[in-house]
């Protein structure tokens, strides 16, 4: 099997951060969102992997994933000059994917749990594709599967962003498909919104008779396409993680609960950490720093006088300010200063090098 993964689109949603890069290498607990795609995909013995970019500094996935070895994978980049939708993307594959059964991963998609199951599922069936689905409170938001739930074959047809569901099953951005799915998305056409959506080739593929099938996901699925979305995932993903303990801690510091701290990083005395939160490599924490839960910090960022919680930070960043910040995005290498008085700021999004004087 191949793998493919999405890292286009603009992500308009998530401006200003994605004004400087496409919005899948944003961190998740320190980790670029398509890592976990691409580990995903690694992890199910996929060797072979395209990654799509889009036209939002292409170059800057390339410099991080490279030929794909340092991650144990090949990858082969494919370009999209323009975001025209999922099935757009996945056409532009054909080649790449050759004769072999392949999965798609829309990298800005987080799961919970590893694809083993859904992959022996599907690569030891004669389906003709097969998707996930997941319960969600807002299917408007979503494509939308309506089912039989007495037959897993069963699928009566999928929505895109439908006004008034009666199904909570979104259709989440994990595709088990074959070739079959190319000669479909040459006969799609474009949506109201002008893309080849995803939705649509599906339903074409199960009105021409092919045999689709589908699963429903235990755990999370995190669709990041909003910031709260990613703070969200943060928190979801942080919850998960262990304790390691390579770092450099004052007597007397308070740590508290799943925490990972990088080499180098110091935590002065009078600081405290409530985990879950994770902190870079060659950090300095000090003058009565808070920071937790669900944080994480990247490397070589240097805090001082604030508390934080529910937020990212990315790397690079300063803050040198008696600040109350949560649910925040603070993209690389910026800078907060701040006078004598305490600030609260919430829902904060600072796009990379911002430098902010509260
Ligand atoms: P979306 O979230 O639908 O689109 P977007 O990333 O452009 O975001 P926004 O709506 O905020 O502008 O895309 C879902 C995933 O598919 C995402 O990982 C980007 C990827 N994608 C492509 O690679 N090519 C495309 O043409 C489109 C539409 C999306």
């Amino acid at each position: 099997m191949k793998g493919i993964i999405l890292h286009g689109g603009h992500g308009t949603r998530l401006r200003p951060l994605t004004h400087t890069g496409p919005k899948q290498l944003l961190p998740i607990a320190n980790k670029p969102m398509s890592q976990y795609a691409l580990e995903d995909l690694k992890n199910v013995g996929i060797n072979d992997i395209a990654i799509v970019v889009g036209d939002i500094y292409p170059e800057k996935v390339k410099e991080y994933y490279g030929n794909g070895k340092e991650f144990g994978v090949n990858i082969t980049y494919i370009y999209q000059e323009k975001p025209q939708g999922i099935s757009h993307a996945i056409r532009l594959c054909k080649e790449f994917v050759g004769d072999d059964k392949f999965i798609v991963y829309l990298g800005d998609n987080v799961l919970r749990k590893n694809l083993t199951d859904y992959t022996k599922k599907f690569s030891s069936s004669g389906l003709d594709a097969m998707i996930l689905l997941c319960e969600v409170d807002n299917p408007s938001k979503f494509g939308v599967a309506y089912i039989d739930k007495e037959d897993s074959l069963k699928i009566k047809n999928i929505i895109e962003k439908p006004k008034n569901p009666t199904s909570n099953l979104a259709v989440i951005g994990v595709y088990f498909l074959t070739p079959k799915i190319f000669d479909i998305i040459d006969n799609l056409k474009p949506s109201s919104r002008g893309e080849l959506e995803i939705t649509d080739a599906l339903q074409l593929l199960m009105d021409k008779g092919n045999k689709i099938a589908y699963d429903i996901v235990t755990g999370w699925w995190k669709d990041t396409g909003t910031p709260d979305d990613i703070i969200h995932a943060n928190r979801l993903v942080l919850d998960s993680i262990g304790t390691e303990e390579q770092f450099l801690v004052e007597k007397d510091a308070s740590i508290k609960d799943n925490i990972i701290i990088g080499n180098n990083t110091e935590i002065s005395h009078d600081s405290s950490i409530i985990g879950p939160a994770i902190i870079g490599k060659n950090c300095k924490i000090r003058n009565a720093v808070r920071l937790g839960p669900y944080v994480s910090i990247g490397d070589n960022c240097i805090l001082e006088n604030c508390n934080i919680e529910n937020s990212i930070l990315m790397k690079d960043c300063k803050v040198y300010a008696q600040v109350d910040l949560s649910s925040s995005i603070i993209a690389h290498g910026s800078q907060i200063d701040g006078g004598h008085d305490v600030i609260t700021k919430s829902h904060l999004l600072l796009g990379e090098r911002t430098h902010l004087k509260l």
